[in-house]
């Protein structure tokens, strides 16, 4: 098969990921999890107490851009100036302060031109609110992915509950409304359904349900 880059794009929660790692599995693809990028930043920017409670030094953090360097390894992990991160990132901490990072202009040109560096090879799974609509919109294939605030808050809790993370239901609930209207609301790449994006529901469907149906657009397309 030709080289060629499938976007993934939906709601927090929606089942991207999981949808992105079967597919990159799948076609024996590189994963990139965009989100995880975001997060890492944000990560970091708490680290450094450049952001948090009563804390927002955004000043500061543009300055340390030009010695930031994000990447993935050959697990798929994001890792923030050669070192992993991606168990730190996942916590409802860092989902709370996540968007007002992405939500600034020139976080997301500090990402979108590391994305696109990242999938210029082609042979990439990425996902993302703006993938197929801002960082590859000539991607051959596109995915938008839906589900209800209910079914992803249930998977989030999950998740979290399994990680061992104390957290409740509604505050899960919360986060994940607080950020779809800051995601969906914000001025720059806003989340939209892509044009010629296929869009696939994870409400009902199994993950395995919804690789196939996903393999199979897939194929449809490029025959
Ligand atoms: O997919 P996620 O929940 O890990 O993403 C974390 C946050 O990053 C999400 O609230 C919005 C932001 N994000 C974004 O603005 N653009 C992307 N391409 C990916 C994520």
């Amino acid at each position: 098969m030709k080289d060629f880059i499938i976007t993934i794009d939906g709601a927090s929660s929606s089942g991207k990921s999981t949808l992105a790692k079967g597919l990159a599995k799948h076609f024996g693809f590189k994963h990139i999890d965009s989100g995880a990028m975001y997060r890492a930043l944000t990560q970091y920017a708490m680290e450094l107490q450049l952001l948090g409670e009563d804390c927002y030094k955004i000043k500061e953090l543009i300055s340390l851009l030009p010695t930031i360097k994000i990447d993935f390894n050959s697990d798929d992990f994001v890792m923030l100036n050669g070192k992993v991160i991606e168990g730190k990132i996942r916590s409802l901490e860092v989902a709370k302060y996540v968007s007002i990072i992405a939500k600034e202009s020139i976080f997301r040109k500090f990402m979108v031109d590391r994305q696109r560096e990242l999938g210029e090879r082609g042979n990439v799974v990425m996902d993302g609110r703006d993938i197929g609509s801002v960082v590859f919109p000539k991607a051959e294939i596109k995915f938008f992915l839906e589900a209800s605030i209910d079914v992803r808050t249930a998977r989030r809790f999950t998740e979290l509950k399994e990680k061992g993370d104390v957290v409740s239901y509604k505050e899960v609930y919360d986060n994940l409304a607080k950020r779809d209207e800051i995601d969906s609301t914000r001025l720059d790449s806003p989340l939209v359904k892509p044009t010629n994006a296929i869009v696939l529901s994870s409400q009902e469907s199994t993950s395995e349900n919804l690789l196939a149906k996903a393999i199979d657009e897939i194929e449809k397309k490029r025959s």
